[in-house]
């Protein structure tokens, strides 16, 4: 029997866990702190003791439960040296130093690699005095993102902008919020499609994984306020082979190359956000981890031994992997806990939707009959007497599958109307302006104001794996 230990705690976290259990029937998986919600589910055993800003805590619990090696998937992990202070110690480790993780953390970090190493990007200015950003914004011929440098705990650290106002009064409310320590990238703003992009690393290969789109508002219609993501789709509707390749060409060759050249530590996932522009591929952000909620459609999907791969990561030997995928449609749906009374005692303050109160009774979360769903729990806990209970903002994720996204769609939202908690809030909205567009949405980019669509190449109905 193998042992190893998942450092997370999200829907991911519990979608990587899965991973490892779905395809080697020998490992038993350590998850810290991970969620106690999950204890007694087969072979994962919750490690509540492992906090993300302490790798000692990891290093306690290791000397007492030896591991072949520790998978470190989380960015407040990583930031805080997990990947370093383990590795140091003698353990074999998956996960990017810490000094890796900066192209992560730093908004301006990942912007300067990505234009030191030829990964498109969109034009930026990074700041740390208000007024010159708000100089610099009023002098800009076009629209633009305003960003705050650092991790933001719930993913809105992005204010997208349709005019100088809106951009300058974004300065100031990060300015107000963050004092001393101001500091913000201010970025052209880009139109298009998103696209999620996965690898895996090994220091000196890749292997890609399929892709995604992630829907980060709030709101239906994609309205709202920019969250860590409400839902996603994968395959991306747009990955066509001819695609895929540009992604590996113009975004994850220079990126593995850029690593190689600053000599960055760096194993595991990377997951590169990208928009499909009319005028070509551009980085959003390199993230030093995989997608959450992109993990929970991805990874199900995925059917090669999860703990060969990393075996292969460590050897340094991925270039002799294969990536064997199924051709199924997922749509992963995030269940949030909504605002409640925010008057309320035990209300805490959060996202995606205000202050929420933990504690909920979570329903409905048994074997459902005859579908194809997952569920995969993030913050969710076991209550007094086992039961499980809501803990913060995203609670579950749902994931429907099927050969269509019609399919996928109709598997994750019956399964929903099953589920109930205090004030829970979904959209009901995931993947549903391509399932009914009549011209597949795929076939047409979108455009920047004033300039036309541009067609692209049809997506297929498989994606095409590993290299
Ligand atoms: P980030 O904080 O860089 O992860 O950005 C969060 C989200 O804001 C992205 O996923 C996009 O939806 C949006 N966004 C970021 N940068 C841009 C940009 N330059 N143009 C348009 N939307 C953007
Ligand atoms: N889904 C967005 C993120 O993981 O940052």
């Amino acid at each position: 029997m193998t042992h190893i230990l998942v450092v997370d705690g999200t829907g991911r976290g519990h979608a990587i866990c899965d991973l490892f259990l779905r395809t080697d029937p020998d490992v038993t998986v350590y998850y810290g702190p991970g969620t106690d919600a999950l204890d007694g589910h087969g072979r994962i055993v919750p490690v509540p003791g492992i906090r993300f800003d302490d790798p000692d805590t990891a290093l306690a619990f290791l000397a007492e439960h030896p591991v072949e090696f520790v998978f470190v998937s989380n960015i407040d992990a990583l930031s805080a040296g997990y990947a370093d202070v383990l590795a140091a110690a003698g353990h074999q480790v998956i996960g990017p130093s810490a000094q890796a993780a900066r192209l992560e953390a730093s908004k301006e970090r990942g912007k300067r690699f990505c234009e030191d190493h030829g990964l498109p990007t969109a034009r930026y200015g990074a700041f740390t005095d208000p007024g010159a950003a708000k100089a610099y914004i009023r002098a800009l011929p076009y629209a633009c993102v305003v960003k705050t440098d650092g991790l933001t705990p719930d993913g809105d650290g992005a204010v997208v902008c349709d005019t100088a106002v809106e951009a300058t009064a974004a300065v100031d409310a990060f300015a107000a919020a963050q004092g001393e320590r101001f500091q913000v990238v201010v970025e052209e703003r880009l139109y298009g499609r998103e696209i999620s992009v996965f690898a895996l690393l090994d220091g000196e290969d890749y292997l890609l994984f399929p892709t995604a789109l992630d829907f980060k508002r709030t709101l239906e219609g994609d309205a709202g306020k920019n969250c860590d993501g409400m839902g996603s789709i994968a395959p991306h509707p747009q990955a066509s082979p001819a695609l895929l390749e540009q992604l590996r060409r113009d975004l994850v060759e220079p990126l593995v190359a850029g690593l190689r050249d600053e000599g960055l530590a760096y194993t595991g996932f990377v997951y590169i956000g990208a928009m499909l522009t009319a005028a070509g591929l551009r980085v959003i952000e390199i993230n030093t981890r995989f997608g959450d909620s992109e993990a929970e459609a991805v990874l199900p999907g995925v059917h090669s031994d999860f703990t060969e791969l990393c075996r292969a990561v460590l050897r340094k030997d991925l270039g002799n992997s294969l990536l064997v995928t199924d051709a199924l449609v997922r749509c992963s749906v995030a269940l949030t806990q909504g605002c409640l009374d925010p008057a309320d005692p035990g209300a805490a303050p959060g996202w995606p939707f205000g202050a929420f109160a933990t504690g909920g009774q979570v329903l409905g979360l048994t074997q459902f009959p005859l579908d194809r769903t997952r569920l995969f729990y993030a913050n969710l806990r076991a209550g007094a007497e086992g039961q499980p209970v809501t803990s913060g903002g995203r609670v579950l994720h749902v994931v429907g599958s099927g050969t269509t996204l019609a399919e996928a769609r109709a598997q994750a939202y019956r399964r929903i109307g099953a589920i109930s908690f205090p004030g829970m809030r979904h959209r009901a909205d995931i993947g549903a302006a391509l399932e009914r567009s009549s011209e597949p949405a795929w076939s047409v980019l979108e455009a920047a104001p004033g300039q036309a669509p541009q067609p692209l190449a049809p997506a297929v109905a498989v994606v095409p794996t590993g290299r």
